[in-house]
């Protein structure tokens, strides 16, 4: 697998190279690859999600939302240890994929074995080319990529507008973006957003994420930021994107109740007239904050940690 070096500006080399998850990294880099999966790409709160859970959940999103748009050259955008990279590097119709991830000792300790494991065959395996840098500075081409893809990376930008200008400048005309990323509903206010990120950590998430239980941590101190459905969308149509679509892809539980049954059928609508419905119907209350506009069930997200936003916004 071919790794390669981007310009990353120095100060925040430096900010990300003393930061707790690169010895998080680099302490679990001799565990089994699905452990090393389910601590960096789905932070410990996935504990019986499997690698055929999400290659057969990406292509649900594929047929349904992407008119099976994975295919040519693919981009991820904060690669972490490459899993997602791999899934779609064994696409027949991919021909290769750039993974961006800024923290150089994951990209050459894990990444590698990530990807030698998931996407199998040599040839697949040569198909991901991870990339040790920035998500602002992509050393690519104008109009180059076919797609990008996200998984909880882009809101740790710190200005989404610069972020999303410089994807849009590699994307090829009719090229588009998916991620699955933070949403939070629009009705948060500026206020609300603020303490979101200075909610401390439970003491069992500090030690999940290799932390000691006892240290003060909170998710601004983890780089993360805060953006509002609303955000997000003004963001990507102010960098030249021209379409924008969210889904809020929710989970089916296996009880017999009145409300699951009527989640279930709603499952096997289109997915038009199911977030048409969803729309009158969805009362679920809202806690963890995420936008639930456009409701979509699917039992496909029940080993998911959570429910989960999807974007889809096309160039
Ligand atoms: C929550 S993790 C996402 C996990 C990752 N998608 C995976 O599947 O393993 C966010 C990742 O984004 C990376 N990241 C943060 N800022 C970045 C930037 N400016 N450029 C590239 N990667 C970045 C972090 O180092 C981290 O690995």
């Amino acid at each position: 697998m071919q790794i390669l070096n981007w310009k990353i500006d120095p100060v925040l080399k430096k900010e990300i190279d003393e930061h707790y998850r690169t010895d998080f990294a680099l302490s679990i880099k001799n565990e089994p690859v699905i452990n090393i999966v389910k601590k960096i790409t789905f932070d410990s709160v996935a504990p019986n999600i499997t690698i055929e859970d999400v290659k057969i959940f990406m292509d649900y999103i594929n047929e349904t939302f992407l008119d099976r748009g994975i295919k040519g050259v693919g981009l991820e955008v904060g690669g972490g240890c490459g899993f997602f990279s791999a899934l779609l590097a064994t696409y027949a119709s991919v021909e290769k994929v750039y993974s961006i991830e800024i923290c150089e000792n994951i990209v050459r300790e894990l990444m590698p074995k990530v990807i030698e494991e998931v996407a199998g065959e040599h040839k697949v395996y040569e198909k991901v080319i991870g990339c040790v840098g920035d998500f602002d500075r992509l050393e690519l081409p104008n109009a180059s990529v076919d797609f990008v893809f996200d998984f909880y990376s882009l809101h740790h930008s710190s200005d989404i507008k610069k972020t999303f200008t410089e994807i849009c400048r590699v994307l090829k005309h009719g090229g588009f973006i998916f991620c699955f990323d933070k949403t939070r509903a629009n009705s948060l206010t500026d206020e609300g957003l603020e303490k979101l990120l200075d909610t401390e950590y439970s003491s069992e998430t500090k030690i999940s994420m290799g932390l000691p239980p006892n240290i003060f941590h909170t998710r601004r101190m983890n780089g993360e930021k805060e953006y509002r459905l609303k955000d997000w969308q003004n963001s990507f149509l102010t960098a030249g994107f021209k379409t924008f679509k969210h889904y809020h892809i929710a989970r089916l539980s296996d009880t017999k109740s009145f409300t699951n049954l009527i989640k279930k059928t709603l499952s096997l609508l289109p997915v038009s007239i199911q977030t048409f419905f969803t729309k009158i119907l969805s009362r679920d209350g809202n806690k963890n904050n995420l936008e639930q506009s456009h409701k979509i069930y699917t039992k496909l997200v029940n080993n998911f940690p959570k429910e989960i936003s999807l974007m889809v916004v096309r160039k």
